[in-house]
Parts: C-alpha cells; structure tokens; sequence
C-alpha cells in the first residue's frame, strides 16, 4: 500500500473542524493526532474525526514521533511560539494564515525551518483551489490581455465578542490579518510587490481595524483597489480588468466556484467546483511534497510568504496598526 501522511492538528477550533472534515477526503492522508488546551475538548474531536489519538497537550502531540506533519491551527498571535515549538521537535509544518504577526517572525520560521531540512507552508489553501488554477491559465492565455487593475473586497460582521479572537488585539484581531490577507494576496499572484501603498482604517475601540481600505500602484502602473472589514458584510468579490476583457470572481472571490469573463461584448461562465470545504487540494499539495521530500511547495514557497508580510506590515504601517509580541 501507497505510504500516507500522518496528519497532528493543533487548535481545535472553527478551521480546525473543516480541515480535519476535508483530510478524511484525502487517501494519502490520515488523521493521526489532535491536541487541545483542553483533554476533554481533544477527545471529542478525536471521536468526531475518527483520529488514531488525542493528546494533553500542543507539545505532547508534538513529541509523538508517529506524526509525520503538524497543522497550526490558534489565532494568529500563537502561530510563531506555536510553529518554532513544532520545528524544534523536528516536525513538518502547515500554519494557518498569517504564519507570523510581523515580517521578522515569518522570516525566523522559514530560517529555522530551512536549517533543520523541515517542510514549512503558510496554508494559503485559496492558491490550490481548482478556480485560482483556472484563473491563472486564462491569464496565462491572455485572456483579457494584460492586468490593468483589480478590485477586491473581503467583508463580514463579527460579533463583538472579546473571548472570540476577531475583535481581540492579544489574539491578531482585526480585519487586515483575518481577512484582507486574501485580497492582498490575489494582488500578489496577480501583479507582485506594488510600489506604493496608501490605506486608510477605522480602528475598533479595541484598537485594531474594522475597516481597512488600500490602494496599491505597481511598477508598471498597474493598480489594486482593496478592502477588508469585519464590521459588515460585503460582497467579497474580485474583479480583474485587463487590456482585452474582464474576470469577475465571483463571492466569496477566495475560494469561489464561478469564474465570469466579458470580453467584445460576450459573456462566458465557468463553474469550477472543489470538493469538500475546499481545503484537500492543499492537503494534497503538503502529502506531495513530503512523499518527495521536498521542504517546500512551488505554489507557497517561503518567499511568498515573507513577500505577503511585508506588504501587510507596510499596511500596517500605513494604518498605525501595531501587536505587542
Ligand atoms: N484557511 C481558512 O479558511 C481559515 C478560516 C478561518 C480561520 N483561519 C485561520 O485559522 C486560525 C484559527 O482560526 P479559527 O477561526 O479556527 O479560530 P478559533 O475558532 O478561535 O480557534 C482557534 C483555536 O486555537 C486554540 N487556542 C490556543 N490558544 C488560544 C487562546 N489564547 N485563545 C483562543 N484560542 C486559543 C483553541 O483551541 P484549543 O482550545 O483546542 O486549544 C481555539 O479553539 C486563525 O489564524 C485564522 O486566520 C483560516
């Protein structure tokens, strides 16, 4: 039989549960561990999920020398104390978005990462879905000629909750780390390190934006128009304007399963289903890697990740948003 992956997870919250749903879709994956802060809520989700064990602890689960990959899944604030303390048990790692709160952080984890030979992805899942590849053969097709502009929202209303990390400036809350991090990023598949960034925020009386507005200009005088929010909800669509044509991507744009494209006045739509929650073309992004035990993936290398950071650290900067660390 075919070697399978031997998946941990780490923080079992809401992703958690859709993650390990989607790797129970996986051949070459099984759910080997699950660890909580808590060993009641651990054995739960071992039951739900059919996993072989649960553990006490995020570093018991760690330390099991079966678990072939950990993935990270606390609120962001934990994902650097949580991914070195993976590394340093020699364990691969999958870490939710964003990996780090700062480009410093996500650049130590890849260099810790890089010196033990381990493989380390940010899971920027909405690269491996079956519409982002689409999107990038039409482009690649030229399609709609060249990228002109793009527009792209990510909005919903969170409840005001300071035990949920939305809100919550100790937990990365905000709008910009959660959620405008996939707006950002389409910019950066699309059109790469803009060179001037202007944002504007409303800040949260926790201090943290609610509301981020950003306008990006790039070398070649392409621009990116972009907006998060968790203070409502919006459409959460992505429009690309091209020198030929037009591709609306339609909501929710991160991970959507139908592609518009006008050009000369035609209108052609492409469904583009996934299966599961969406999650199982990463997973099988991360299996392949480690079956050819590469330590990284060519679609999220470690530069990716860093690039994504500086940009968000650039907003950041722009929006005098500061995180204690
Ligand atoms: N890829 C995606 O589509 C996607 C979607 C949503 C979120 N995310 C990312 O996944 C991460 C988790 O998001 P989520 O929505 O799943 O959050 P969540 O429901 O709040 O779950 C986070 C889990 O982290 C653990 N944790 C450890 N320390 C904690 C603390 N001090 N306070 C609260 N929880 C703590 C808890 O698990 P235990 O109690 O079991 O220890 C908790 O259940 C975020 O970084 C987010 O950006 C990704």
């Amino acid at each position: 039989m075919d070697k399978k992956i031997k998946w941990g997870i780490i923080g079992l919250g809401k992703i958690a549960n859709k993650f390990a749903a989607d790797l129970l879709l996986s051949k070459a994956s099984t759910l080997y561990g699950v660890a909580s802060r808590d060993t009641n809520k651990s054995k739960d989700f071992y039951e739900k999920y059919k996993a072989v064990r649960y553990y006490n602890s995020y570093e018991e689960l760690a330390n099991e020398p079966e678990i072939d990959i950990i993935y990270i899944a606390t609120p962001h604030s934990f994902h650097f104390e949580n991914t070195m303390m993976c590394l340093k048990k020699n364990k691969a790692v999958l870490c939710e978005k964003p990996i780090g709160i700062n480009s410093e952080q996500v650049k130590a984890v890849f260099e810790e990462a890089k010196s033990r030979n381990l493989f380390l992805m940010e899971a920027i899942w909405t690269r491996f879905i079956p519409a982002t590849e689409k999107l990038i053969e039409l482009l690649n097709n030229n399609a709609i000629g060249d990228v002109l502009f793009i527009r792209a929202d990510f909005g919903f209303k969170a409840n005001y909750d300071l035990k949920n990390r939305i809100y919550n400036k100790d937990l990365g809350g905000g709008s910009l780390l959660d959620i405008g991090i996939y707006p950002i990023y389409l910019s950066l598949l699309l059109l790469g390190i803009p060179t001037d960034i202007k944002a504007m925020a409303r800040m949260t009386k926790t201090k943290v934006d609610g509301y981020c507005s950003m306008q990006f200009n790039y070398m070649n005088d392409a621009k990116a128009s972009l907006e998060s929010t968790i203070e409502a909800n919006t459409p959460t669509t992505a429009y690309i304007y091209g020198s030929k044509g037009q591709i609306e991507l339609h909501s929710p744009f991160h991970h959507t399963q139908k592609i518009t494209i006008l050009k000369n006045g035609e209108k052609e739509v492409l469904t583009v289903k996934y299966k599961g929650n969406g999650y199982l073309y990463e997973i099988e992004e991360v299996n392949k890697c480690l079956l050819n035990k590469a330590t990284e993936s060519l679609k999220v290398p470690p530069s990716l990740s860093i690039d994504l950071m500086s940009v968000i650290d650039r907003v950041k900067k722009e929006i005098g948003l500061t995180y204690k660390i």
